[in-house]
């Protein structure tokens, strides 16, 4: 089993977007899946149970529980996370995925948050943790994708992937789907953004003992 955090205090950048994605991936490829929404707003474990017959199962959690037996487990954190559960939760995740918009403004949050991250990370767990940024939203040719570029490098932290905003991601959510469980080639592009954060992920988690 290995634990995937999706974590940003800020609200509304992408963290259930890529979570949901993420479990869809992994049951696209057969790969058993746990899907737990920490946020009181319900909203990866709604879509969970909107999935439709025959879609690739995915097993949602609307909390966490003492143990899972899927090989992927993936945590969809609300915006306001309480400290405690964030160190709880923090420590014992294999890698950390972090939306983030380019702007200013979402990147200072983001430095401090990191920032506490690292605080929290136990010095036995503390070289096996891996952070990585998911630019959502982006658009590489902004200036605000170079700040964060910037700061990616400042804080030594990738950004693993940038997804540009698209609208496959609301159509998918709508009917419990996600990118990969729609026809190829109509969500291309989008998977084509995706296969980064994949190979990050999996390469990660894989190196881990
Ligand atoms: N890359 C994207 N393209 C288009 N819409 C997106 C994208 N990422 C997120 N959204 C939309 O933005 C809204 C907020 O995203 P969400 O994943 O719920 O954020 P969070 O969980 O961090 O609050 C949702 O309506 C979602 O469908
Ligand atoms: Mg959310």
């Amino acid at each position: 089993m290995r634990t995937i955090l999706v974590v940003n205090p800020k609200g509304g950048c992408g963290k259930t977007t890529i979570a949901t994605n993420l479990s869809g991936y992994y049951a696209s490829k057969g790969v058993s899946v746990s899907l737990v929404d920490l946020d009181q707003q319900r909203s990866s474990y709604q879509w969970a149970l909107s999935r439709p017959v025959g879609a690739p199962a995915i097993t949602p959690y609307s909390e966490e529980i003492d143990s899972y037996d899927t090989q992927r487990v993936i945590y969809d954190c609300p915006a306001q996370i309480h400290i405690g559960l964030t160190t709880d939760l923090i420590n014992k995740s294999d890698i950390i995925i972090m939306p983030i918009n380019p702007s200013i403004i979402d990147h200072r949050a983001a430095f401090k948050f990191i920032f506490d991250i690292r605080g929290m990370i136990r010095a036995d767990v503390c070289k096996q943790i891996q952070i990585g940024l998911v630019a959502n939203r982006a658009n590489k040719n902004f200036n605000s994708f170079h700040e964060l570029d910037n700061f990616s490098k400042l804080m030594k932290v990738p950004i693993v992937t940038s997804l540009r905003s698209s609208q496959n991601y609301v159509t998918a959510a709508n009917e419990g789907l996600s990118l990969f469980d729609m026809p190829h080639n109509r969500v291309a592009t989008d998977l084509e953004q995706w296969r980064a954060l994949q190979y990050w992920a999996e390469g990660k988690l894989l190196k881990k003992k």
